[in-house]
């Protein structure tokens, strides 16, 4: 891949801001997170777009479309993001297909560019032409880890006996070479953001572990450690529906069943996360 990609259409003044969902394994809490963000988002009053560049399992879309259908059969309304999808290319050669995905990415971008304050993009659970293409272009890139080091693996590689960080892995090259990418085309900057999701309240000495190593790594490779999500029923009980619980009190809890204490702790938990995500538009907002 040329190393001058960018892929961040120019010239097109007060863009929008950049966020994107992204980690080389499956199953880790992106298009969860990308959504609970995307409905945060809208419910402060921002214009949000998506792009879904995971155009097989499309889950971040396919939540979004149920909120559509659920909001038109009950006669409710409900800010709505603008979403898209780019799916990979069809054309034979590399070649052929990267510059096609380049330009179709470019497309959604600008698609969206005029109507919306923020793009979130949810990216695959591997390696993708497109995927490299969105890390360069963001602006804050969101990697949620399940306390695991099978998860933890693709970051750092780590020391069995000291669980020391010996350096870099995959996925953290991968984002290292979408900065130098990134400074060489515009002098951009991506603020890197790793939380952890699905966080339970059992293994504390797991937890421990791996919060350590995080910690670790924020120092070693420029990334930014921030408390996610814990598990909980909530954050994807919801996806039939399209809602979040952010939704919720609009709508009175689950069923008539009313707002439970695991709901308001959800919130508070959304809250912190949004709020570590120290977004710029948002700050200059709040105050
Ligand atoms: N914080 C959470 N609590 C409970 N379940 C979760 C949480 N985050 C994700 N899940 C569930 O884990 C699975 C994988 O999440 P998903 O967001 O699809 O991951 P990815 O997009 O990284 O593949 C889904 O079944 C989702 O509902
Ligand atoms: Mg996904």
């Amino acid at each position: 891949m040329p190393d001058s990609d960018i892929n961040r259409p120019e010239g097109i003044p007060d863009r929008p801001y950049l966020i994107v969902l992204g980690n080389e394994k499956g199953g880790s809490g992106k298009s969860t997170t990308a959504m609970h963000i995307v409905v945060s988002l809208l419910a402060e009053g921002y214009k949000v777009g998506t792009i879904d560049l995971d155009a097989r399992q499309k889950s971040l879309t396919r939540y979004i479309e149920n909120r559509r259908k659920y909001c038109s059969k009950n006669g409710l309304e409900m800010p709505m993001p603008r979403e898209l999808v780019v799916p990979k290319s069809e054309l034979r050669t590399a070649d052929e297909a990267e510059a096609d995905e380049k330009q179709r990415f470019e497309q959604a971008y600008l698609t969206l560019a005029g109507n919306v304050d923020v793009v979130v993009i949810d990216c695959p659970g591997s390696d993708t032409y497109l995927s490299r293409l969105a890390h360069t272009a963001a602006d804050t890139l969101v990697t949620p880890v399940n306390d695991s080091f099978v998860d933890l693996d693709l970051l750092a590689h780590i020391d069995p006996e000291t669980y020391a960080v010996q350096g870099p892995s995959l996925y953290a090259e991968m984002v290292w070479k979408a900065r130098q990418r990134r400074a060489v085309a515009d002098g951009g900057s991506i603020d890197w953001v790793v939380l952890r999701n699905r966080v339970g309240t059992l293994h504390a000495k797991n937890k421990e572990r791996v919060e350590a190593v995080l910690s670790e790594l924020s120092k070693r490779i420029g990334v930014r450690y921030v408390s996610g999500l814990g598990e909980r029923v909530v954050y994807r009980e919801l996806f039939l529906r399209g809602l979040t619980l952010i939704d919720l009190k609009q709508q009175g809890g689950i069923d008539g069943r009313g707002l439970s204490l695991s709901h308001v702790a959800a919130r508070q938990e959304l809250r912190a996360l949004v709020n570590a995500l120290n977004l710029p538009f948002r700050k200059a907002k709040v105050g």
